[in-house]
């Protein structure tokens, strides 16, 4: 309850430090907000957004999670992305990684935490598709740094796919997209990608992986396990099993009757 205590206690007087130098603080940052950037960051309690950007309230709209996703699935995110481009009209849009970032090394690993696995997948993905790439560095803290580079170019590219971007960019409008790297040694961001305004620019991001293959899902062809059994026939077999199944399922229920 003491360190609870504390943080309201930090309030009061950074409110009043801040009213003493500047009466009118508040009063004019509650009127509107007008931010020209979008962050999206870890929710790594050592990346916090407005402190590292040197940004005052009103300036930082915020989105924070788990090792920086974005997803298209993910109805914050997307909501937050709609509404900062479409309606707050910001400027850019940042999205943050960090070195040292422990959803991207649990994604790296075998071990398993939760539901919180099921959220590091794009993750895994990202490894997964650069594997020659990262195969080729032998130093494990290269390896696990590389990662978090190549998981802010990812989701930079999932953004630059999204409805509200394409249609930002259909109009020739801005954001801008940035890819930065928060070094938690250092305090320094660094600059992994910058002034994206264009899906060619996007593309590039992504031919940028070593590996070749482009962002996002690989195509399904790629992946069919076994396409021999992909057709008709295969068709066939499947209704029939259900066809049987049902008859066995029928005879039980006459049974029962
Ligand atoms: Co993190």
């Amino acid at each position: 309850m003491e360190n609870f205590r504390k943080i309201i206690q930090h309030n009061r007087e950074w409110a009043a430090a801040m009213k003493e130098a500047d009466p009118e603080y508040f009063e004019k940052r509650a009127a509107k907000q007008e931010p020209h950037y979008l962050y999206i960051g870890c929710s790594d309690s050592r990346v916090p957004a407005n402190v590292v950007t040197g940004t005052e309230p009103g300036e930082l709209f915020v989105h924070r999670n788990i090792a920086n996703v974005v997803l298209p699935s993910d109805l914050n995110v997307m909501s937050v992305l709609q509404y900062a481009v479409e309606v707050l009209d910001v400027k850019h849009v940042i999205v943050t990684g960090h070195y040292g970032c422990g959803g991207v090394k649990a994604a790296m690993g075998t071990a398993s935490y939760g539901l919180v696995d099921l959220w590091l997948q794009p993750i895994r993905n990202v490894v997964r598709w650069n594997k020659p790439e990262l195969d080729q560095i032998t130093d494990e803290q290269s390896r696990f740094d590389r990662v978090v580079e190549l998981n802010v170019l990812e989701q930079l590219y999932h953004l630059s796919e999204t409805p509200v971007i394409q249609n930002a960019w259909a109009k020739g409008r801005r954001p801008l997209l940035h890819g930065l790297v928060y070094d938690i040694h250092e305090g320094l961001l660094r600059e992994i990608a910058t002034g994206v305004d264009s899906q060619e620019g996007a593309d590039q991001l992504a031919q940028r992986r070593q590996s070749g293959v482009p962002a996002g899902p690989p195509p399904i062809m790629g992946r069919m396990a076994n396409p021999i059994m992909a057709g008709d026939e295969l068709a066939d077999q499947i209704a029939q099993r259900v066809m049987d199944r049902m008859a066995v399922i029928g005879a039980k229920d006459a049974q029962k009757k």
